[in-house]
């Protein structure tokens, strides 16, 4: 039923986006990592900018590190641009130059942590991993009316098990963009569309009317 719905409101709403037409790892990587900690329209411009100035994963290897910082700037969180300039290295280095797309290989590179390696693995080869980043956390705790804190060690293993078990019925390739989409334009933070949304009949917090107070942080 979630899965179902959340599926078939993407395919009718999702934004045309760059990263969306490829399951190149190394430009999928591109994406993931500048949309880490900034905003679609934000990024946009660096994610062209940084895939025409570095077409391969060698281009972004060879470049120096102040090349690199200099077309991140404006971005903020240098560590990013740093993490990507290590990684482009031990790709070359660790990996013939083939941008992995594996999950646990994935972890093993800089600055990619759960979310990234799932997000990376899916997109470009459909493997069976749940992205949960802010947005699949407001959109599962609202849906399912889950009020343990997101950020408690409890929280963050009650919502990647439930996660994972959605992700059983679905297509991770298209579900994971499809509950991210779903949570960043639907079920937004603030004011978020209720009035028409497909998961109204079945969202806890929608007949609970709590809304509001999902999800549930302990940390101020
Ligand atoms: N934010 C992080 N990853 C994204 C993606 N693949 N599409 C849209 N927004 C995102």
């Amino acid at each position: 039923m979630f899965v179902e719905e959340v599926t078939k409101w993407y395919e009718i709403n999702s934004r045309e986006l760059p990263w969306r037409n490829t399951s190149d790892a190394y430009i999928i990587w591109l994406s993931e990592i500048i949309l880490q900690q900034t905003r679609v329209e934000q990024g946009m411009p660096y994610f062209y900018k940084f895939k025409e100035r570095f077409v391969t994963v060698n281009d972004f290897a060879q470049a120096s590190e102040d090349e690199v910082l200099k077309l991140w700037q404006g971005l903020g969180y240098y560590s990013r641009a740093r993490n990507m300039h290590a990684t482009a290295k031990s790709v070359m280095t660790d990996h013939n130059g083939v941008f992995p797309t594996d999950y646990y290989q994935l972890l093993k590179l800089k600055g990619i942590g759960e979310y990234t390696a799932a997000a990376i693995s899916s997109f470009s080869s459909n493997a069976p991993h749940a992205v949960v980043d802010g947005n699949v956390y407001r959109l599962l705790s609202r849906y399912f009316g889950i009020s343990t804190p997101i950020d408690s060690t409890k929280g963050k293993k009650q919502f990647k098990e439930l996660a994972y078990d959605l992700l059983k019925e679905a297509v991770p390739r298209v579900y994971n963009q499809a509950v991210m989409e779903f949570g960043a334009i639907q079920c937004k933070p603030a004011n978020p569309n209720c009035e028409n949304c497909p998961l109204q009949i079945n969202c806890v917090a929608y007949i609970q009317q709590t809304i509001s107070s999902l999800p549930v942080k302990s940390k101020k």
